[in-house]
């Protein structure tokens, strides 16, 4: 069973996607009980349609997370238009300590997706609070990122948005980095096929993208409630799919006592294993100070 706390724009979003593509039952918690009984309730009248004959609970008491096999972290403050999501450090930081005690007490043997921004540095908290081995808390960030990447790609080529495949790695946030020499369509690398001003165009597109969003609409949805719904395929099936997520690294890329962005295999176990690719001097210092960054956003969650 998959539960998520927050049954918000995301989190309901994300919700309908498990659902809807038949990944798991689901346990709907927010403060606001109404919210999440009728977010509950209006997806399941949706059920027949898609298809799902499993159970969408909205509940505000905690204890009805007990034993899932994840829990997805969403509630908290999001950012708002002009804001970056470090700006909302101090505020969800002590939500995310409150929330991660519940999620112990109900469901220990969990892995944790943290959603709630800034989500390095929430990943952090959690990790820490939790007490948790490291593989089962991690982070949604830059999947989004690879998402976007993609979908820009595809539409400067006018290709399949299918054949693209490419990496963002980094914080979640404006020091991201879009990995250019591994992005490929249909395994041709992108810096065959796009001139030195379009790569920068497209990069551009992916890191400013999130906020464009949340300037037209106030915030976004369907995106990031698509790319939870990739992640939670990935652990409830144990799919060891090699996706760049947050995890707290040991080390890795040189980089210690701190979650940030980085490709893993991501399964049952959550992150199975972290991947250290070998990367060129300038992207490796773009790594050093999107962490650095993230250190520094860490001071402000106490
Ligand atoms: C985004 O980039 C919510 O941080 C998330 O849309």
């Amino acid at each position: 069973m998959i539960s998520i706390i927050g049954a918000g724009k995301v989190g309901s979003a994300a919700a309908f996607n498990i659902l809807r593509y038949r990944i798991s039952d689901v346990v709907l918690v927010d403060i606001a009980e109404n919210l999440a009984h009728g977010e509950a309730l209006d997806m399941m009248q949706a059920a027949p349609a898609i298809e799902f004959d499993g159970t969408i609970k909205g509940t505000s008491n905690f204890s009805e997370i007990k034993d899932s096999e994840l829990v997805i972290v969403t509630a908290g403050h999001a950012r708002q238009h002009g804001m970056s999501r470090i700006d909302l450090t101090a505020k969800n930081a002590a939500i995310i300590r409150s929330i991660t005690k519940e999620i112990v007490k109900y469901a220990p043997k969990c892995k944790i997706m943290m959603v709630t921004n800034p989500v390095d540095v929430m990943t952090l908290v959690a990790y820490k609070e939790s007490k948790f081995e490291r593989n089962r808390v991690f982070g949604m960030g830059n999947i989004l990122d690879t998402l976007r990447f993609r979908s820009y790609i595809a539409r400067e080529l006018n290709v399949s948005r299918e054949d693209v495949r490419a990496l963002v790695i980094g914080e979640h946030g404006d020091s991201m980095v879009p990995l250019i020499n591994y992005a490929s369509v249909s395994g041709i690398p992108i810096t065959n096929l796009l001139s030195k001003q379009q790569i920068e165009k497209v990069v551009n597109l992916t890191r400013t993208s999130g906020a464009e969003v949340i300037r037209l609409k106030g915030s976004t949805v369907y995106a990031p409630a698509a790319t939870i719904a990739i992640m939670a395929d990935a652990v409830l099936r144990g799919r060891n799919r090699l996706m760049s997520v947050s995890t707290f690294l040991q080390g890795e890329y040189g980089l210690s006592d701190v979650s940030i962005g980085v490709p893993v295999i991501l399964g049952r176990n959550g992150v199975e294993k972290i991947i250290e690719l070998k990367l060129d001097s300038e992207t490796k210092e773009k790594l050093q100070q999107s962490a650095s960054l993230i250190k520094e956003a860490l001071k402000q969650a106490g």
